[in-house]
């Protein structure tokens, strides 16, 4: 449980400037790799060789650019041992593999690249508490879920036409998941994971559905292009119309049982989910917040039918894996409080001194009912965007990890920039979205009406406007010390205490710094203060926070996913985390980056 905890003691870093390949931790603190890119995950999986890979060996191992990340500690184990769960949402094929032209080789790298996608679940453990976890080869909890792996559909669009392919012609089971980005542990103990930017494995029939969706509707030559070796991610070819309305879902995976099926959960909607968090309200029903990633698009909330049953039997936890296959789902529309005239696009503030206002969930599915004029349930949940727009949902700026918080039940949205905001013909400035061309983005507290996230009705104001703290245009909740400078906020994870922590995803191309895990104070008269606790290596992004503070010092993990992003083979702009000789493999460690899930600890 959470709440009544101590919290970490650390004294905030300064920023780093974006050039730098190290991983930077505070005064007293220090880091280990926990499993990296190609690491063997079980007894007979090959061991990691960057110039010898094969899509076999990929599937043994640890995959690429590690995202959502979860450590759930195992009952009974006295703090021991563990279960890491993470996603792995895209490759880096430039800085993976030699530069080949041979149309074999190149196949075989397409299918290492599919195979480097999807999640990792892997046991760890550690010798006490206070001592460093390392991961368990050939635990018989290891498991790689990929592109080739089964899934269920579940919840009203499972088995509807537009779910049915040539290779499915129920239209009930989904080979594979990707782009899997973040993601949320539920209270009964599995994994969501949200299959975010799932429009890049495909080229599409120009409909305006798939145009609603960004489908690309021609080949490109940098695009994924996976077709070329999987013929169903080509959407238009007869019978494989619908392959692309089989991904963009919430998908379910329990880490504890390596035999089950993972399930995708139509009832949450169809669209770039970035995640999936789940509050239990106080009747038992289960509630899933989650927010669509892309410039103008918007924030939902799933509001289950059924009721949580407690405890930890058999029993309770195979009802609990049907909550989320049926309930209503959501869309959410913010009024701002202040005159539009005072919204001047700027970030300044209002004459009330605050972005904020009061808010409105608009039904899309309501007791099993389409509430979209013209759409049935099932072309609500498949073409939920679509569905949002006619309801009049509010336009955010790119929704990242939504998010309540255990100890108070308040909801954290991160809406990681938009600098198509108030451009054009774009949606202008709002009170929720203030500032055009918005680069740095922003952190929206939504709190619903009785503390009940059964409510359709909310108050919300910003708690950040994100830069550095000189900036126009940036508000750091009132807090009027020393801050560190955030731009793009992406994931956002609470401690014991209920202290908000924020990974960035950008600022190197906004503030120039390496991209940062930040603290946030969120209650009493430190409300806005941020203190930067890392930052990660040159062109990485910083994802998956977890603290755990409940015991010794405490430990930080992160994910630092695509480290050196922008090198090639040849010119690699990271060697993290093992700082081999360039080109290098000796005794496992490679001259070259591999994301990796860290840990950071006291020295
Ligand atoms: Fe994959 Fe929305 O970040
Ligand atoms: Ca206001
Ligand atoms: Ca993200
Ligand atoms: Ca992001």
């Amino acid at each position: 449980g959470h709440g009544h905890g101590r919290g970490l003691r650390f004294t905030p870093i300064d920023p780093v400037p974006a050039s730098t390949d190290a991983l930077t931790v505070p005064q007293g603190w220090r880091w280990t790799p926990v499993i990296r890119w190609g690491d063997p995950l079980f007894r007979h999986s090959e061991e990691f060789d960057p110039e010898h890979q094969s899509e076999r060996s990929q599937l043994g191992q640890f995959g690429y650019n590690c995202d959502y990340l979860d450590v759930i500690e195992l009952d009974g184990s006295h703090g021991r041992r563990a279960v890491a769960v993470v996603n792995h949402e895209y490759t880096n094929e430039g800085i993976m593999f030699p530069p080949t032209t041979d149309p074999d080789t190149l196949a075989e790298q397409k299918r290492i690249a599919m195979a480097a996608h999807g999640l990792s679940v892997v046991e760890l453990r550690r010798s006490g508490e206070g001592r460093p976890w390392e991961y368990v080869r050939g635990s018989h909890l290891n498991r790689r879920v990929h592109v080739q792996t089964r899934f269920t559909v579940s919840g009203p669009a499972a088995g509807h036409r537009l779910l049915r392919t040539k290779d499915d012609p129920v239209g009930r089971t989904v080979l594979g998941t990707q782009n899997n980005c973040s993601g949320g542990t539920t209270p009964w103990g599995t994994v969501l994971s949200g299959e975010e930017n799932f429009h890049q494995y495909f080229v599409a029939a120009a409909t305006p559905e798939n145009a609603r969706y960004g489908i690309p509707t021609t080949v490109s030559a940098t695009g994924r292009n996976w077709w070329t070796v999987d013929p169903r991610f080509d959407a238009r070819q007869p019978g494989y119309e619908n392959e692309v309305n089989r991904f963009g879902w919430v998908v379910e995976v329990d880490p504890m049982d390596p035999d089950s099926t993972p399930v995708k959960h139509t009832a949450l909607g169809r669209f770039k989910h970035e995640s999936a968090n789940v509050r239990v309200a106080r009747d038992g029903r289960v509630v899933a917040y989650s927010g669509d990633d892309e410039r103008f698009e918007y924030v939902y909330k799933f509001v289950s039918e059924k009721r949580m049953a407690r405890g930890s039997s058999r029993a309770a936890r195979a009802h609990n894996k049907t909550l989320l296959a049926s309930g209503d789902l959501y869309v959410a529309r913010f009024t701002g409080d202040s005159p539009a005239a005072e919204i001047d696009g700027t970030g300044t503030l209002p004459s009330d001194e605050r972005f904020d206002g009061r808010g409105e969930w608009l039904p899309l599915v309501k007791n099993g009912r389409s509430r979209v004029p013209g759409m049935d349930v099932a072309e609500v949940l498949v073409f939920t965007r679509l569905a949002a727009d006619r309801v009049g949902a509010t336009k955010m700026d790119r929704p990242e990890d939504v998010q309540p918080n255990p100890v108070t039940g308040r909801v954290y949205a991160a809406l990681t920039n938009n600098t198509n905001r108030g451009v054009g013909a774009n949606a202008p400035a709002d009170e929720a979205n203030p500032r055009v061309t918005n680069r740095e983005g922003h952190v929206l507290e939504l709190t619903e009406d009785r503390n009940d996230p059964t409510s359709t009705r909310f108050s919300w104001n910003l708690l950040l406007v994100c830069g550095t703290p000189d900036g126009a245009g940036t508000y750091f909740g009132g807090y009027e010390g020393p801050v560190s400078p955030i731009s793009c906020p992406d994931n956002v994870a609470f401690d014991s205490t209920g202290a908000l922590w924020i990974s960035t995803d950008g600022q190197p191309g906004t503030i120039g710094y390496c991209d940062a895990l930040h603290r946030v104070t969120l209650e009493g008269r430190d409300r806005g203060k941020v203190e930067q606790f890392l930052a990660v290596p040159r062109e990485a992004e910083t994802c998956g926070p977890v603290v755990h503070d409940r015991d010794g010092a405490g430990t930080v993990f992160v994910c630092v996913q695509h480290p050196g992003e922008e090198g090639s083979w040849a010119d690699q702009h990271s060697f993290f985390p093992d700082y081999a000789a360039p080109g290098s493999l000796s005794r496992g460690r490679w001259g070259g980056p591999r994301p990796s899930v860290v840990q950071v600890h006291r020295a």
